[in-house]
């Protein structure tokens, strides 16, 4: 750890959630970030962020983590985050087939906005339980795990609300980016 300016970590990486309004992008950075849940929908206004620092191979690693507004009319301002984005969580949700069919916009817009290099992952959120998955769910896993196979993209499905997988998709992006970085 370098000690010349008291840092407090080896590596930042700038990580950016993207995805339709919501999907559960600032109810995963919650559980990620504060390890906490709220049923209750506050749309984010604009960008909004939160950090995390995680060991990682030997390696204290800071996450700065942004978080977009899903809705269209803050499309302006939070495009202009993408260029500084070391990795993008693009999210949809697995009960809502409309935001599943947004992702190939979304995938345009990181190529148009976003370095060359960025890493991506796709997230279907919302996969909640076995049991209230069979009625609610409406996107298929073998659906989500085409789309990011066609566009190069690690899926995982999640569950902000019983914390499934969101620790594993968070992690394995930071580790692309520190292997990319190495
Ligand atoms: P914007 O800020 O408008 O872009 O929305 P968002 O994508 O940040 O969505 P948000 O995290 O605010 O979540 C929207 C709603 O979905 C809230 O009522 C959450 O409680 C709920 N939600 C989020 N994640 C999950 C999940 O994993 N399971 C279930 N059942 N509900 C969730």
């Amino acid at each position: 750890m370098s000690k010349a300016n008291d840092k407090q970590y080896d590596v930042l990486i700038k990580l950016l959630l993207i995805g339709d309004s919501g999907v559960g992008k600032s109810s995963l950075l919650v559980r990620f970030a504060d390890d906490s849940f709220s049923q209750s929908f506050l749309a984010t206004i604009g960008i909004d962020f939160k950090i995390r620092t995680v060991k990682l191979d030997g390696k204290l690693i800071k996450l700065q983590i942004w978080d977009t507004a899903g809705q269209e009319r803050f499309k302006t301002i939070t495009t202009a985050y993408y260029r500084g984005a070391m990795g993008i969580l693009l999210v949809y949700d697995v009960t809502n087939p409309s935001t599943f069919e947004s992702v190939t916009s979304w995938v345009r817009a990181i190529e148009q906005h976003a370095s060359d290099s960025v890493n991506k992952v796709l997230l279907g959120n919302k996969a909640d339980t076995a049991g209230a998955l069979l009625e609610q769910r409406r996107v298929s896993t073998e659906a989500g795990q085409k789309i990011a196979s066609q566009h190069g993209m690690k899926f995982f499905e999640t569950s902000a609300k019983n914390n499934v997988n969101v620790e594993e998709a968070f992690f394995a992006i930071a580790r692309d980016i520190q292997l990319r970085l190495q």
